[in-house]
């Protein structure tokens, strides 16, 4: 996730606004850049890496560290890959303003043919520079000053956003906004002196008074002066409301919550949201993908997908083929990564891989996409990190837009993978003509339910933490599922095995009888996934047997049930959704079981023995 940090005051800017973006690192970036204004000139440095390649550039020469005001970022790149142009801040053409933006502006490429007939010209790729140079133009069409042209040019703009925007005519100014995108302002004493952050950790030390914008606000700051937050939209006055902060760097940078697992868990609603931000056009009603669009008839065409991943990235697959299977009705095969590389595999030119990595740097994958190109299969990447390795060696691809990982069991990663997989299986499934306009439709509203969905399951965090202390000292775990929650049984599983060192195994429910039913006693939790819909009786049935072999249920089922309650021993209820989706809804419990088991038992959540985030050796 990008970070911003910017000051304007009294003091030498440069040490608070890269120590700023020091604290920021947590968020995960690719890229950073500082604008420092001496008084008289703007001087820029940026660069692809991290922040202390950045101040191998800055220490060069002094210029670029002088002056009591400067912006600065981490950007975690969404447009554009990461390299030295598309990292911020970006300038207009007239070279006056500059801008630091988090988000992203979804009507980009409309608003930048638009200003190119005006003889506007970009250097980046980014969707930054777009929104900098809209301002400029609304600045000196309409003849207003910063803050108005900021405001009506958020007015045109599709998307999400956090920006910082500075004027050189203007020095004594800030201008911030916000939508969906957070951001802080630090208030320093007698209004001397002003803060913008991301979160308030770059400048805790300086001052404990912080307003946080709430979306839609924009906040003209002015030193000596103090600060004025309007509506975007309405241009009503807001109330600043000043805050005292109590929470320490740690907590802020986890964004209060213990863990960042417990955060990235409960950013699911947002991350879902981004995934599919300005890919369903609602008003259009279509799903618009152009690394989909761009190779239509390769996918049309396709004999088959095969898709290679490892881990949870294969559980995220696993669901993708039920998704392909049902909704376009295209044969799948789901292979591990590590497999299919040193297998002999059959792939033709009219197979499609699809390659799923949450890094986009896992060695197998990486290998696996290399064995499909060589043998002329067409590969498409889903990632999350942009520009990772992964996503420059596929064909083409799309990326999940979750935000940085930083917990290495994922969660938020796993989630908008299969979001990603459903919009492309559903946009395939209406091309090919095996969804009809009504049914794909609904589809798409209720995919839009989701998010909502997910932020009222999460509050049954009591319930399952509740749950949690009874099985936590339990040394095998049973996780069942059938259809497209198969997958999901598997995926909780792992987890708990993750981060608890639980032994714990998923199964499809029907083979329990092949095997692990062996296994079942009064000391065995078995968490099963019976929502109504897939073989909701089938599943019933296999509750029967565990229950009449003692073993203990905790049984996810959906709102209203009633049959299952009757027998199970615990139930955690979701939302109705088309069962296509219930997988976005079903692993949210399994997640916050894994989680507070783990911090009952004292383990390192975000850190457990043995495991890398990123696995770039096989
Ligand atoms: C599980 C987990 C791992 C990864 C696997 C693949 O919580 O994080 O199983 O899913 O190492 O990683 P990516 O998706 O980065 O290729």
């Amino acid at each position: 996730m990008c970070g911003i940090t910017g000051y304007i005051g009294y003091r030498e800017a440069y040490p608070i606004v890269i120590n700023g973006l020091k604290r920021l690192e947590y968020r995960g970036y690719d890229s950073a850049g500082i604008m420092m204004y001496d008084g008289e000139e703007m001087h820029l440095s940026k660069t692809k890496g991290k922040v202390s390649d950045l101040e191998i550039i800055t220490d060069r020469d002094e210029k670029r560290k002088r002056g009591t005001i400067g912006i600065g970022h981490t950007r975690w790149a969404t447009h554009g890959i990461p390299n030295d142009i598309n990292s911020h801040p970006h300038f207009s053409n007239s070279g006056e303003l500059v801008v630091v933006h988090n988000g992203i502006i979804e009507n980009y490429d409309t608003i930048k043919k638009e200003l190119v007939k005006r003889g506007y010209i970009f250097k980046s790729d980014t969707d930054t520079e777009v929104l900098v140079n809209l301002i400029q133009e609304v600045k000196k069409k309409e003849g207003c000053k910063l803050g108005k042209a900021v405001q009506l040019a958020l007015t045109q703009v599709v998307g999400a956003y956090a920006i910082a925007v500075f004027d050189k005519t203007k020095p004594n100014e800030l201008v911030v906004a916000r939508l969906g995108s957070p951001i802080a302002i630090g208030v320093g004493k007698e209004n001397k002196e002003f803060f913008v952050a991301s979160d308030a950790s770059p400048f805790i030390e300086y001052t404990k008074d912080a307003i946080y914008l709430e979306d839609e606000e924009l906040a003209i700051i002015k030193v000596g002066k103090g600060i004025k937050v309007r509506k975007i939209m309405d241009d009503s006055m807001v109330d600043t409301n000043v805050q005292q902060l109590k929470m320490n760097l740690e907590q802020i940078e986890k964004g209060g919550y213990d863990h960042f697992m417990l955060k990235e868990i409960h950013e699911q609603p947002k991350a879902i949201t981004d995934t599919y931000r300005g890919r369903i056009l609602a008003n259009e009603g279509i799903i618009k993908m152009s690394s989909i669009d761009d190779n239509l008839p390769r996918f049309l065409n396709a004999d088959r997908i095969i898709i290679v991943a490892c881990g949870t990235s294969w559980h995220a697959g696993l669901v993708g083929e039920y998704l392909f299977e049902d909704l376009a009705r295209i044969p799948v095969e789901v292979e591990y990564a590590s497999e299919f590389r040193y297998r002999n595999p059959i792939i033709t030119t009219k197979d499609i891989v699809i390659a799923i990595s949450q890094s986009g740097e896992t060695a197998d994958t990486l290998a696996a996409i290399k064995l499909a190109k060589s043998k002329g299969a067409f590969v498409y990447g889903v990632c999350n990190v942009v520009g990772s390795s992964i996503a420059r060696e596929t064909h083409s691809g799309a990326y999940t837009h979750a935000g940085p990982e930083i917990g290495v069991a994922s969660t938020k990663a796993f989630t908008t993978q299969i979001t990603v997989l459903s919009l492309i299986a559903l946009k395939l499934g209406r091309e090919k003509g095996v969804l009809s306009k009504p049914a794909f439709q609904k589809y798409l509203q209720t995919l839009q339910l989701i998010p909502k969905q997910v932020e009222k399951l999460l509050e049954i965090d009591d319930q399952v933490k509740y749950i949690a202390s009874v099985y936590k000292d339990a040394t095998n775990c049973l996780y069942l599922g059938r259809g497209f929650n198969f997958p999901v049984a598997l995926e909780g599983a792992l987890k708990l095995k993750e981060i608890s060192y639980i032994h714990a195994e998923g199964y499809p429910a029907a083979e329990m009888k092949h095997g692990p039913i062996a296994l079942i006693d009064e000391n065995m939790p078995i968490f099963v996934i019976a929502t109504n819909k897939g073989h909701y009786e089938k599943v019933v049935s296999n509750i029967q047997e565990i229950k009449s072999r003692a073993g203990k249920i905790i049984a996810i089922v959906t709102e209203g049930d009633t049959q299952v309650k009757e027998i199970a021993d615990h139930v955690i209820e979701i939302p109705e959704t088309e069962e296509a989706f219930t997988p976005l809804l079903t692993t949210i419990p399994f997640q916050l079981l894994s989680y507070h088991i783990a911090v009952m038992l004292d383990k390192n959540v975000d850190q457990p023995r043995n495991l890398a985030k990123s696995v770039t050796v096989e």
